[in-house]
């Protein structure tokens, strides 16, 4: 387990650079489906940094209980900070700065959240994780997931793999990231009894944006 992982330090650049690369293609990702979920009531948002996705997601259901973890005290302050600005009382929020890999977490939760998440872990963590976190889900609870996929063939296969590279260089230079490629997360999720609801693509297959749910 990697200890020292803070993406505090890359807090200052790190929308810049997202909007370099990307546009405004991964906030597309992550709020791809929130008109599908928009309905839950006790919210676990997973790493969700500058708090982008979790303000659009009160904006739209100012009666949900939102639960924010994120092990980097520098990305929860910049989001507690969007939270203020845009009037929403932080107390409404309960936030937490820890390691999800071992904060005890109590739900029920009927949405859990992880967007550009699941791929800060290797596959063991990653099955631990998972299996924590579906035990924390309500019986129909949904899981709303986007992430960075290898493009299956092309140029944009070779594109990918190099855009991916230097992302995971980058976030273990700057972020103490120790995980190197994409973790497969589908069948982690499947494995514990998830099932695949909505699925939709973006940059030639490089993003993905998911909702998963518990149960059949
Ligand atoms: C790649 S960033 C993604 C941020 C945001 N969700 C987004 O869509 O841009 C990963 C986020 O997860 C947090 N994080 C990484 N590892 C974590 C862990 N083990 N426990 C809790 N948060 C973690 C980081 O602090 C960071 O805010």
């Amino acid at each position: 387990m990697n200890s020292r992982i803070d993406f505090s330090r890359v807090v200052r650049v790190y929308r810049f650079l997202e909007t370099i690369v990307f546009g405004r293609k991964l906030q597309g990702r992550r709020c791809a489906f929130l008109a599908e979920v928009a309905g839950a009531s006790r919210v676990l948002v997973l790493g969700d940094g500058d708090g982008r996705f979790a303000v659009e997601y009160a904006r739209l259901n100012r009666r949900s209980r939102l639960h924010m973890v994120d092990i980097s005290p520098g990305m929860q302050r910049v989001a507690q900070k969007r939270f203020s600005r845009e009037g929403f009382s932080l107390e409404r929020i309960a936030w937490t700065i820890a390691d999800a890999r071992t904060v005890s977490i109590d739900g029920p939760y009927d949405l859990v959240v992880t967007h550009f998440f699941l791929d800060c872990f290797k596959g063991s963590e990653l099955e631990r994780l998972v299996t924590r976190i579906e035990h924390c889900m309500t019986a129909d609870g949904r899981w709303l997931i986007s992430e960075f996929q290898i493009p299956q063939r092309g140029i944009r296969r070779f594109l990918g793999r190099v855009l991916i590279g230097t992302m995971y260089k980058f976030f273990s230079l700057f972020a103490g990231l120790s995980t190197q490629r994409l973790p497969l997360y589908a069948p982690v999720l499947q494995a514990n009894g998830l099932t695949r609801e909505k699925q939709q693509t973006a940059a030639g297959g490089l993003l993905v944006s998911e909702i998963w749910r518990k149960g059949q």
